[in-house]
């Protein structure tokens, strides 16, 4: 398997507007960030993902970009963004961009242009089409919530928008509109930004004659299947890694929802002609249900999620690269959604995810075990997700509000936005204004200052699985060795081995709140150091009672 920096690296994910504020407008910036390097220098990772800091209107938190060339008014200006460059590199961290080209805002010039009549030379620049029998032109429902296409009065046409209204598709079949975006991303590059994560990339390509979606009984639009690994996705791709991305020494991971293993080896095989590396959505789906999709309190159920973890393992293999990741900004915290909020299932959690084979994300705060934030009221929330959803479904009288506030506060995105918990002072040390979103009130015991001084900490037990994979005589091994899952049907036990060059490490997790008895599956008689384990002095025997929420990586 051929040795990369990117597959050895540890990325943290910034939600720049929850992450911390310099200048008390509430909002988090990029001078808040540079005023932090030193703390994730101490946490030891070494690359930074930070989520869109373009200059937006904000329908959907910078994802909706009215200029990719500028920089968020609310988050600093180009010459805050090209220091924090410079000093994140004096900390030894790399910065990878979120590059957001499946759309732009309805506010961006191309957009503004193309609008403006139906012969202008931008109009084919966005997916543009009549109405059918004095509706929709298909049956596409948006992510979030309504019809994927909105009626334009002037020109008295529809544009396609997957996502808001203001986040109107482009249309990558224009080859201009690819120039455009391959000059931009040359311009990020020649910067010295170090990589770009893509989001929904694999929605550029739609497929030809635009299908109605699937539509199950009682749902009110068809799903957006045909706009996902539509039919010229890799050769747009490939374009772009001739053009751009081949030409620096970058990562890239797209974000590619609906894909499959086989399609993952087409986007980031080892044929290196697309991206390193794919998000794949199946086993966050897996809390997921039928009927209401993400709204629902539904939990994990373990084998499950073994099962799904273990099969992109062992089918990239050799083939892929994987990303591992457990949160993001649009993931509630992992420490509610698998754990019970506690620090040892937090340890427990992170010890799952940061032995397996691909590159680890962190997202912020996962590293001091931020919990979800059980907002209570609709008025807390921000998300235009969850408010679209709660006007098309509560007031359409579709289901009720206890429901629906239930499913919020077990998946909403808003659960990963609330402010980086600091301190223990006034609204976490995030600001000294009033928070864009509200803080979540357990700030006083879980914070970054306490943990810094509690060498049992969560914190100080993720800076070890970052060094032992970053720098120690086992990173090879956690880095490159074969993955190979023992005992699938444990309802409790999640334990695994890796392999490389003939040196063997096991990794034994207990993902529950109660006590297990377990007899190893394998043999450990020579067995050796214990790397990392959540309770302190422990020996590994045949036969063990595994505490809750246990988890140990030993040599064998
Ligand atoms: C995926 C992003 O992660 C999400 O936050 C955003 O709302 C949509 N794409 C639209 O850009």
């Amino acid at each position: 398997m051929e040795k990369k920096w990117w597959k050895e690296s540890v990325v943290y994910q910034i939600y720049p507007r929850s992450f911390c504020d310099s200048n008390g407008d509430g909002i988090g910036d990029l001078n808040g960030i540079r005023s932090k390097l030193d703390y994730l220098q101490n946490l030891g990772i070494n690359v930074i993902w930070l989520s869109p800091v373009y200059k937006s209107p904000n329908d959907d938190n910078g994802y909706d970009i009215s200029d990719y060339q500028d920089i968020m008014d609310d988050f600093g200006n180009m010459e805050d963004f090209d220091a924090l460059l410079k000093e994140a590199h004096e900390h030894g961290i790399k910065i990878v961009m979120d590059l957001v080209v499946n759309h732009t805002s309805d506010e961006h010039k191309w957009f503004i242009e193309s609008r403006s009549s139906g012969d202008n030379s931008k109009r084919d620049y966005y997916i543009w089409r009549e109405g059918k029998d004095g509706k929709e032109p298909n049956n596409w429902g948006s992510c979030f919530s309504g019809s994927a296409w909105e009626w334009d009065e002037k020109t008295r046409m529809y544009y396609l928008h997957c996502f808001s209204k203001k986040q109107p598709d482009l249309n990558w079949d224009n080859p201009k509109v690819r120039d455009e975006v391959f000059n931009m991303m040359t311009f990020w590059c020649n910067k010295g930004i170090d990589g770009f994560r893509m989001d929904v990339i694999s929605m550029i390509s739609k497929m030809d004659g635009l299908p109605d979606g699937y539509k199950p009984e009682g749902a009110l639009y068809g799903g957006l299947e045909n706009t996902t690994n539509g039919p010229h996705v890799h050769e747009y791709l490939q374009e772009m890694n001739k053009r751009v991305l081949s030409r620096y020494d970058i990562m890239t991971v797209g974000e590619c929802a609906g894909v499959t293993i086989e399609e993952a080896a087409k986007y980031a095989g080892n044929h290196g002609k697309e991206l390193n590396m794919v998000f794949q959505f199946e086993h966050t789906s897996l809390d997921h249900e039928k009927k209401y999709g993400k709204w629902t309190d539904k939990r994990f159920y373990l084998p499950d999620l073994k099962e799904n973890l273990s099969k992109w393992q062992r089918e990239l293999e050799g083939k892929a690269w994987n990303s591992l990741y457990w949160c993001n900004h649009d993931q509630p915290r992992i420490v509610s959604r698998l754990g019970d909020e506690s620090p040892l299932s937090a340890k427990c959690i992170g010890t799952v995810l940061h032995f397996m084979q691909g590159t680890p994300y962190v997202y912020q705060g996962e590293e001091l075990g931020m919990t979800n934030c059980h907002f209570g009221s609709i008025e807390n929330y921000r998300d235009i997700e969850i408010l679209n959803a709660y006007k098309e479904i509560v007031e359409g009288g579709y289901r009720s509000e206890t429901e629906m506030l239930a499913a919020f506060e077990a998946k909403g995105r808003d659960n990963a936005r609330t402010p980086m918990q600091w301190d223990a002072t006034k609204n976490a040390g995030f600001t000294t204004g009033t928070p864009w979103i509200m803080v979540n009130p357990n700030y006083t015991e879980i914070n970054a200052e306490a943990e810094l001084k509690d060498k049992d900490s969560v914190f100080y037990y993720y800076k070890k699985l970052i060094e032992l994979r970053r720098n120690s005589r086992w990173s090879d091994i956690i880095v490159y060795g074969k993955y190979e899952l023992l005992d699938p049907d444990n309802e409790f036990v999640f334990s695994y081995t890796r392999d490389f060059e003939g040196k063997k490490i096991l990794v034994i997790c207990n993902v529950s709140d109660k006590e297990v008895k377990y007899k190893l599956p394998i043999d450990v008689a020579g067995a050796g150091e214990i790397l990392i384990s959540n309770y302190g002095d422990v020996k590994i025997q045949e036969e063990m009672v595994l505490p809750k929420w246990f988890a140990m990586a030993v040599e064998i």
